[in-house]
């Protein structure tokens, strides 16, 4: 099997590669505003790539779909429930068949933790993770330096603070990575049961107090309880979780002037931020869906050009 350049998590790349797929990014976006028309990619024109998402997905499906489609791709889309993987087929299996296809990159979701690195031991289709149960989320955390790069210009030295169930937060994990590799620190914030003390690292601190914390951030990433990965306990009723951790207004007006807020969508309003935060011009969870489309652009051109050193 020749190999094939694979996108499934941000711990392994180099700080020189994460800082040219921003660099790429923000080229992409300045185009589109230009309107010139000059997105298409060479490298990717005619390739085949296929979207192949195992759980929902607004966001991260749409901005790859778009994202593949500027860039000359030629597109498919397939839906887990009508493939042969309900009639009892194996996945290895059916991305052997995807392989000989034709198809040079698949785009996937899947709700096993690991399953994309699995694959790619397998096969010779080049794998970008869109999202890989609770393990990581690695374009997602592209567009999220993106987007904070874009305000601060530099990462380096700001204090990023991860508020909410970071244990099981693909998202939380590869911020985490990101973040370090530029020099940020990061402090995990939440009650203990979803920011365990094990989490604590160099450069990455742990702490139950939102509110202690808040007046020294630069950058407040609020994450979506999800309640598809685990049975909560109802003991922790949601009212105490948003009392003690929401983003209201009132606790917004703590953070520093010059502080944003992130969110990477889907918010559950209501119970992690509320309607009128996402509504604040320092709440950057639209420019995040924006910047993603670029920064999904970057990978998959990426994913090409690897394949002609590669092969
Ligand atoms: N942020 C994110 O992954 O959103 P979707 O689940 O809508 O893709």
């Amino acid at each position: 099997m020749k190999p094939v350049p694979h996108f499934l998590d941000i711990a392994p790349l180099r700080l020189e590669l994460l800082e040219r797929l921003i660099e790429r990014g923000f080229f992409f976006k300045r185009i589109a505003r230009e309107a010139t028309g000059r997105l298409k990619s060479p490298l990717c024109m005619e390739k085949r790539l296929v979207l192949l998402f195992f759980e929902p997905s607004t966001r991260t499906r749409t901005s790859f779909s778009l994202a593949a489609k500027q860039l000359g791709f030629d597109l498919q889309q397939l839906e887990p429930g009508s493939m042969s993987l309900v009639k009892g087929e194996k996945l290895i299996e059916n991305f052997l068949n995807l392989g000989k296809l034709g198809f040079d990159v698949a785009v996937v979701r899947h709700p096993s933790s690991g399953a994309l690195h699995f694959l790619s031991r397998h096969i010779g289709v080049s794998l970008v993770n869109a999202g890989d149960g609770c393990h990581a989320h690695p374009s997602q955390a592209l567009l999220d330096l993106m987007t904070i790069k874009e305000r601060f210009g530099e990462l380096k030295g700001l204090h990023v603070g991860i508020v909410g169930d970071v244990a099981k937060s693909r998202v939380a994990r590869s911020d985490i990575h990101a973040l370090r590799k530029f020099g940020a620190t990061v402090s995990l914030i939440g009650p203990p049961h979803f920011v365990p003390d094990t989490l604590e690292r160099p450069g990455v601190r742990v702490s139950h107090d939102l509110d202690g914390l808040i007046k020294g951030l630069d950058v407040l990433v609020m994450l979506r309880i999800q309640t598809e990965r685990a049975a909560y306990d109802p003991l922790l009723s949601l009212s105490w979780y948003r009392e003690a951790y929401a983003i209201t207004l009132e606790r917004f007006s703590s953070l520093p002037d010059h502080s944003i807020v992130l969110h990477p969508g889907p918010v559950s309003l209501g119970i992690e931020m509320d309607e009128e935060v996402l509504k604040l011009d320092r709440c950057l969870s639209y420019t995040q869906v924006e910047n993603g489309v670029f920064a999904r652009m970057a990978v998959l051109e990426w994913a090409m050009e690897g394949r002609g050193r590669c092969c």
